[in-house]
């Protein structure tokens, strides 16, 4: 084995302390066990360690000398953003705000901004939690039409937001991203893009890169037996196929998520008969959101309310109220916790109350596993139209696809003309496309069975291994509770922190040690078997078959959907990022750490009198917050 010199050149190889004034490393083995909730990622790493000679020093540095420009001079870098959902629209908003003169694009391979809310258009997509705590702070909209905003009118706000900030001038629509490769001599990300337009493939070079492509963009179908022969239409519920008129038709409807639940009340009223496959049971439960049961009509604002969101204070009361009820939901996560089985008590009188017009479906839907332990949904309608004559709930699995159906284990085949499969998209977080580093590829990596078996992320933010490279909505994106748009904000400035640092600080790259991985994943490996999410672990009576995306669809299998902690505590963590957690090289070619203070001029204090503003941090004494007093990188 030879010595490293610079651990971000070999991630498979971790400087350790000095033993006995030697370097040594520590090879960490596969982790196939991964499975396993209980392995701490520690023992992915062998007790073998292995004593390097000391090699003969060489001098091979540059002596250093001053760099020649102001202190605040920073780096021309270029930096992408693979994806313009949520979280890519909120970066373009808030990079360039956060960085001023950013060097910036989004790639997308959709025609524009939106996402989820762009590509899924089934009928009856429309968001479960209330619209006005599912957007974004810095653009909150008053004039929301639903409580529960249909899935176009999302996707029509995040495009106005975007406009609102003039980001779409970031954005690269139908440009795919095909692979991301770290090319580490010339210390850039090498993007194979191909442009859907035209089809020619082409690379970029990248200073930094951010991934924000989703937990559920990569829709998957299922890969039965003789799925490609069966000869009717046949599509994903991400993918819908709005051809195909659903009226008098039998359809099979495969799978009981969110989406699933959604598309069952929509279909039910217009078909002729409807075949529900849910091999796994889900808890449906009371609006998220101000009360009750939620029905399958539409909770309009009227416009008296409309007219009073207007006024910024009786809106923001009316925000913070219900918002405030996404960030107090934490106790219902713990195992046995009295807030998870109230909850328990309360879910299953409700779900009873809902079939009651068919009560012998309750032994069937009413779940095994303890509320949360996959994402739950109000589902409006959906058990209501599972009472229904014409709806077939078929809780034993699928066997196979034939020509004309599908056939379950027990060798009963039922004909349908529509197959819709709400069956998810990969749940394992492995990136759909390769991304590599020294040897290392995240796609084959992540994966179980891999190099690491699970998503090997830093407080879900960035990779060790992976120099300049930083996740938004990735693996352990958001804790529970709280909402998406807010974490993706508090991700996006925990990025802009690290890129302002990289490119003002004469940093050529930064990555999480691997150290301080292990010790985060060694957290979770201990906070998540708390959690009601590590489903049958412990085999404990009512954790059983509790599979989620939170878990990678394995029942007990390791969590990596959710961050270890609430809401409050991911953001709590993000604010201030720990640079001890880093290792960095330079751009000086002496290596020293400080080159980037230039020589020893402010770049204002060079211009002509009177032109600049020389004292930015003096102002009215009735503005003064002590609390941010000489904290603003923008007024030092
Ligand atoms: C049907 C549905 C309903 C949902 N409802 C809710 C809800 O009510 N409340 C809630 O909190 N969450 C909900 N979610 C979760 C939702 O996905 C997130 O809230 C949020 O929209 C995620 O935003 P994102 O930007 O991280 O990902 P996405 O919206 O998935 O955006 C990722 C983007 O990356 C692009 N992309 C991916 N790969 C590439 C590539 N190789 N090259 C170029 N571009 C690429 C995609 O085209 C996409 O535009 C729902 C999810 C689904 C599927
Ligand atoms: N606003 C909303 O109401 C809304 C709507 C849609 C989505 N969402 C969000 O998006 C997430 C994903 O929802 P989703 O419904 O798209 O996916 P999901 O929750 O992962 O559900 C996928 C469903 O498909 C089933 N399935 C997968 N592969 C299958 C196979 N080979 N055979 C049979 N069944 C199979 C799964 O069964 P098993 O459980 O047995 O694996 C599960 O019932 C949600 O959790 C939620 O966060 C929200």
């Amino acid at each position: 084995m030879t010595l490293v010199q610079d651990p971000l050149q070999d991630p498979v190889q971790q400087k350790q302390p000095l033993l006995n004034g030697h370097a040594v490393h520590v090879v960490p083995t596969d982790s196939n066990a991964a499975v396993d909730v209980d392995v701490n990622v520690k023992n992915t790493v062998t007790e073998t360690t292995t004593e390097v000679k000391p090699e003969p020093e060489i001098q091979t540095k540059p002596r250093f000398e001053i760099e020649e420009h102001p202190i605040d001079q920073v780096r021309d870098i270029k930096v992408g953003v693979i994806g313009a959902g949520l979280a890519g629209v909120t970066a373009a908003v808030l990079l360039p705000a956060k960085l001023p003169g950013l060097d910036l694009r989004v790639y997308e391979k959709n025609p524009d901004v939106g996402g989820t809310w762009f590509e899924n258009t089934y009928p009856g997509v429309r968001c479960d939690i209330p619209a006005h705590v599912y957007q974004s702070g810095f653009a909150p909209n008053t004039q929301w039409t639903e409580e529960f905003a249909q899935g176009h009118e999302i996707r029509e706000y995040w495009q106005s937001v975007a406009r609102k900030f003039d980001a779409y001038k970031y954005f690269r629509f139908r440009q795919k991203v095909q692979r991301a490769e770290w090319v580490a001599e010339e210390t850039k990300w090498k993007l194979t893009i191909e442009d859907l337009n035209s089809g020619e493939v082409y690379e970029d070079r990248l200073d930094f890169l951010v991934s924000a492509i989703g937990h559920f963009n990569a829709w998957r179908l299922p890969d039965y037996p003789g799925i490609d022969t069966y000869q009717g239409v046949l599509f994903h519920s991400s993918n819908w196929n709005h051809d195909v008129d659903l009226h008098g038709k039998r359809i099979a409807l495969i799978g009981n998520g969110a989406s699933g639940l959604q598309v069952l009340p929509s279909i039910q009223p217009i078909a002729a008969h409807v075949d529900h496959y849910a091999r796994n049971r889900t808890w449906v439960v009371e609006a998220f959101g101000p009360g009750g049961i939620r029905r399958l009509e539409p909770n309009y604002f009227s416009d008296e309310q409309k007219e009073a969101f207007k006024d910024p204070k009786t809106y923001l009361e009316y925000r913070k109220k219900v918002e405030a009820g996404f960030f107090s939901r934490f106790g219902v996560i713990f195992k046995n916790s009295p807030e998870n089985n109230a909850l328990r008590e309360k879910w299953t009188n409700l779900m009873k109350e809902r079939v009651k017009d068919k009560p012998e479906l309750a032994d069937q839907i009413i779940p095994d596993f303890p509320p949360n332990c996959r994402r739950p949904t109000p589902g409006p309608g959906y058990l209501e139209a599972l009472t229904k004559p014409n709806v077939s709930y078929i809780t034993t699995r699928i066997q196979r696809f034939t020509e004309k159906g599908i056939v379950t284990v027990d060798g009963v085949e039922r004909e349908v003309d529509v197959v819709i499969c709400a069956t998810g998209a990969n749940v394992d977080f492995a990136p759909p496309f390769p991304i590599v580093a020294h040897g290392v590829n995240l796609q084959e990596a992540w994966k179980p069975g891999g190099k690491y078996g699970f998503p090997y992320l830093y407080l879900g933010m960035a990779a060790p291994g992976f120099p300049n490279l930083a996740w938004v909505g990735g693996p352990y994106s958001s804790g529970y509770s709280g909402t998406v748009p807010n974490s993706f904000e508090n991700q996006v400035t925990y990025i802009a922190k690290v890129i302002r640092k990289l490119r003002s600080q004469g940093i050529a790259t930064l990555a999480p040690t691997f150290a301080a991985t292990d010790d985060f994943v060694e957290y979770c490996d201990r906070f998540y078997p708390r959690t009601v999410w590590t489903g049958n672990d412990d085999s404990s009576k009512d954790s059983k078959n509790c599979s989620s995306w939170y878990n990678g669809g394995r029942p007990g299998g390791r969590v990596h959907g959710l961050f270890p902690g609430s809401a409050a505590t991911a953001n709590y963590i993000r604010r201030d990022p720990r640079w001890e957690d880093f290792e960095y090289t330079y751009t000086n070619p002496s290596g020293n750490r400080f080159a980037w203070f230039g020589n020893g001029w402010r770049e204002r204090e060079k211009q002509p009198e009177g032109e600049v503003d020389l004292t930015p941090h003096l102002k009215i004494e009735s503005e003064i917050d002590l609390r941010t007093h000489c904290e603003g990188w923008w007024d030092v």
